[in-house]
């Protein structure tokens, strides 16, 4: 388990960024490689993401992302925006919500994401980044991230955006997975997230998709704590900041604007 004192002395190397986690060693040499090896990851393995999920949440994770999605308020007539959106599945659980009057936007930097994307029929997919939003000041209503977190480069920055592209009164929902605080919870993830997973994510999608998955949860074990993510929301302005807990593993970020 990463130590307080080690995320602290990791975030005080720079007092402007607010890094997610430090570079791991083990796959990437600095952050340019980083950002170029995860866009890699994704891109390589795409095509097997729906199904590695469905199987690591226990067919739970569409009927999870809804859940959390129906907690933002979203409604007819909102313009929704989806950052990280993957292969699409909380932008079209969005556009369902946003309904015909509204807007559902997806945004991801990997085109092989956006591709399996656009095979779910989502008309509006744009390729980008979280620190570097190609739209207008108060355009969304309604902001989400789902599991991208640890791959921004700075959290002060991606905040910063989220909070310039939000309408006043704007909400965000951001979800992440977040270690047990408990020593016998920990292990039990980790075995399962950091060997079981990437074992059967091998089996069925190759060597790709295997460090896909032992790189999730590698990022996940030194991800800064929760308290630097939402201390990281109120700094950048946003309100009613809070975090919704489920089984002591799912994180729910919610915030206004
Ligand atoms: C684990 S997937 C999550 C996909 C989707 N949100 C979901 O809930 O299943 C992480 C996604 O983050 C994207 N990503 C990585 N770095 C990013 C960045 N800097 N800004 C936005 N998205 C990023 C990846 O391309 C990938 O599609």
């Amino acid at each position: 388990m990463p130590s307080t004192s080690n995320q602290n002395r990791f975030e005080q190397q720079d007092a402007e960024e607010i890094r997610p986690h430090p570079v791991l060693a083990s796959y990437h040499q600095n952050e340019e490689e980083r950002k170029q090896g995860v866009q890699e990851y994704f891109d390589r393995s795409a095509r097997h993401y729906d199904w590695i999920n469905q199987i690591m949440s226990f067919g739970s994770g569409h009927w999870y992302r809804r859940q959390a999605l129906r907690r933002t308020g979203l409604k007819p007539g909102d313009r929704y925006l989806d950052v990280a959106c993957g292969t699409g599945v909380l932008t079209h659980h969005g556009s369902r919500f946003a309904g015909t009057q509204g807007l559902a936007l997806g945004l991801d930097p990997s085109q092989g994401m956006l591709r399996q994307a656009s095979q779910k029929g989502l008309p509006h997919l744009l390729q980008g980044r979280a620190e570097f939003l190609p739209f207008a000041d108060d355009s969304f209503s309604v902001l989400t991230m789902g599991y991208a977190l640890r791959h921004v480069t700075d959290l002060r920055r991606t905040f910063a955006e989220y909070r310039r592209v939000l309408s006043p009164n704007g909400r965000i929902l951001i979800l992440e997975i977040t270690p047990p605080k408990s020593k016998l919870g920990f292990v039990a993830l980790k075995v399962y997230l950091r060997f079981w997973v990437p074992m059967v994510a091998r089996l069925g999608g190759g060597r790709d998709a295997q460090t896909l998955m032992k790189y999730y949860w590698d990022t996940i074990e030194h991800c800064v704590n929760p308290e630097t993510i939402q201390n990281a929301l109120r700094e950048a302005g946003f309100r009613s900041v809070g975090r919704r807990r489920t089984l002591g593993v799912f994180s729910e970020y919610l915030a206004v604007k």
